[in-house]
């Protein structure tokens, strides 16, 4: 019993922040902005058709979508949802809009042509069971696209990673030392079908995996 409301305190705590913090989260932001806006640039270049966009936020990334895209856009947060459903408006492109955990979308098999998160895997409770639910809503050849900050392979900062993660997790609900390319081969996707870029250090990087 206590080891079930412990797993569910974990699993709201993202929740909880990022409800809370909705309104600032743009600000908090800021000072990253333009870089942060490069790489979803970047990434989201190669979306194309029917898109899952996962943990959509405040819509941060809603500018940045090739002409011909129609984008869903989901989120765990209703407060965060309601900043990106300002954000929406004037979007043709933007087709709906649903608070959802990725844990457990509410699609069926082969949905999407494209599914895209940037900077959601350090804060969902079971990344394993999301990549899971991806790799089944995503269409057979279609392609999933990441922007993630993941624990670092150096040996002496994935170390620190370690340590400082019970605090960044306490105060934003944030896991620091993700290890999201070994989370996605646990979820079942095979090497062959990812590819890693790193765009910052070995802390942030894009990943590109093809749904075979
Ligand atoms: C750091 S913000 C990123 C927002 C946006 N993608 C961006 O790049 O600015 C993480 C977002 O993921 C959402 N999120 C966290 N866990 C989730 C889950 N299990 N299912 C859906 N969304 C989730 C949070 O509510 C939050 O809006």
């Amino acid at each position: 019993m206590i080891g079930v409301n412990f797993c569910n305190v974990r699993m709201n705590k993202s929740k909880e922040y990022y409800n809370r913090n909705a309104a600032l989260y743009d600000k908090i932001l800021a000072p990253v902005d333009g870089t942060l806006s490069k790489w979803r640039k970047e990434l989201l270049k190669d979306a194309k058709g029917k898109t899952l966009e996962i943990g959509i936020g405040t819509g941060k990334s809603l500018d940045h979508y090739p002409q011909g895209v129609s984008v869903t856009g989901i989120d765990s947060s209703e407060n965060m949802l309601k900043y990106a459903r300002r954000r929406a408006n004037g979007h043709t492109h933007i087709d709906q809009l649903l608070k959802m955990d990725v844990e457990v979308l509410n699609f069926p098999d082969d949905t999407f042509d494209t599914v895209v998160a940037t900077c959601v895997f350090c804060s969902v409770h079971d990344p394993i069971k999301a990549f899971k639910e991806i790799k089944r809503v995503c269409k057979s050849k279609g392609s999933i696209l990441l922007l993630e900050h993941v624990r670092s392979e150096r040996k002496v900062l994935g170390k620190i990673m370690d340590i400082l993660n019970p605090i960044s997790y306490t105060l934003y609900g944030d896991n620091i030392n993700r290890n999201t390319y070994e989370n996605l081969i646990q979820a079942g996707f095979e090497s062959s079908q990812i590819e890693t870029v790193k765009v910052w250090s070995d802390v942030w990087k894009i990943f590109r995996i093809k749904n075979n």
